[in-house]
């Protein structure tokens, strides 16, 4: 057990009405957050009112983006618990991210004593709507007053909190997805599979191209031919052709979402045959041209399953499903859902316990 220090905020919040929750609005009462630097390692973990946060304007962060995120949530079960879903395998990928970007690693363990205290202490903040959820922001930042270029030597974690509604203002209907051939997300050798703030920087302009053409998100493609697909960018992406299960394969570029693991998990358990393997664009709008394009969904855990009734590529659209939700998408969500609020039992051993009854 780690000793992690507790301040009280003596001015507490209240959550707004569940439905008008939206996503990553509203903050909870406190945070976890820890320090490193080279004679102590990771250390001073504390629980302490969620405030502003004083740093120097040199701090390497604000310069050269040394800094790494996640994001997970914790959910209320029908009968009153609170479980995060899969946070040591979430706290692995941070571990991934850090190694990226020349981030000391954190001790898992340690974290998730945090993170489970801290969600403890604002255990209010947890909405209980299907479709609501607490989302965990954690994060590090590099700290060293310093304007050369180099690896920082110091560095503070955050755990924050955000009770939240669906991701996309469309909830869980089909959303429509414009197939970016202007600019790319990320190429092999480069941040790619790291959740980086770099990775979202670089997806801004296209993202906002594609709102102004009505777009919820784009899809990216590989940087090098702009043939294979890779993902959305806040989600994996999955299509259903021919009664088979495809998503691109985690090739160096790619986030390895883990919504898009639980989901190869789950569909390799009910036997359908998944591939995770390149696949092009061409590919997907010629099954579309045979009739056997059944499903295309996004897979995040902000967004859960998403649903994509249109794509785009070139000017040419292609409508999937009748721009409905299909029947493989909404199973996916009820049995994830149903696994995250404790109506479906958890036979993989995702779910973390946060209160006992
Ligand atoms: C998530 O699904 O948690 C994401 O990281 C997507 C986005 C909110 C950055």
């Amino acid at each position: 057990m780690t000793e992690i220090a507790f301040t009280k905020s003596n001015t507490l919040g209240v959550m707004p009405p569940e439905e008008q929750l939206g996503f990553g609005k509203y903050f909870t009462d406190h945070m976890f957050t820890m320090d490193y630097d080279p004679q102590n390692g990771w250390h001073n973990p504390a629980v302490i009112p969620y405030n502003e946060y004083s740093v120097l304007p040199a701090a390497m962060v604000f310069h050269y983006g040394q800094a790494i995120f996640e994001g997970m949530k914790a959910f209320r079960t029908d009968d009153g618990r609170i479980i995060i879903f899969r946070t040591k395998d979430y706290l692995a990928r941070f571990n991934r991210s850090a190694d990226a970007l020349c981030i000391p690693n954190i001790d898992i363990d340690v974290v998730t004593e945090g993170l489970k205290k801290v969600i403890e202490v604002d255990k209010a903040w947890v909405p209980t709507k299907v479709g609501t959820a607490l989302y965990i922001r954690p994060f590090i930042i590099a700290t060293d007053p310093y304007v050369g270029v180099k690896v920082s030597d110091t560095y503070k974690l955050f755990i924050l909190l955000s009770p939240v509604g669906a991701y996309y203002a469309a909830g869980f209907d089909p959303v429509s997805i414009k197939v970016e051939d202007k600019y790319v997300r990320a190429t092999l050798g480069g941040l790619g599979e790291a959740k980086t703030p770099a990775n979202y920087a670089m997806s801004l302009r296209a993202q906002e191209e594609a709102k102004k053409e009505g777009f919820a998100q784009v899809l990216w493609l590989d940087a090098v031919e702009r043939k294979y697909i890779e993902e959305v960018g806040t989600m994996n992406i999955f299509f259903k052709i021919n009664g088979e299960l495809i998503t691109p394969d985690l090739v160096g570029s790619i986030l390895g979402g883990m919504t898009r693991r639980t989901v190869l998990e789950l569909a390799k358990s009910w036997g359908i045959k998944v591939s995770e393997r390149r696949i092009s664009v061409e590919e997907v709008f010629a099954a579309h041209e045979k009739g056997q394009l059944e499903e295309v969904f996004g897979t995040g855990t902000a967004a859960v399953i998403s649903p994509v009734g249109e794509l785009s590529w070139k000017g040419k659209k292609i409508t999937i499903n009748q721009n409905q939700t299909g029947d493989f998408a909404k199973k996916l969500f009820n049995t994830v859902t149903g696994i995250q609020y404790g109506k479906v039992e958890d036979t993989l051993g995702w779910v973390d316990e946060v209160t006992k009854l």
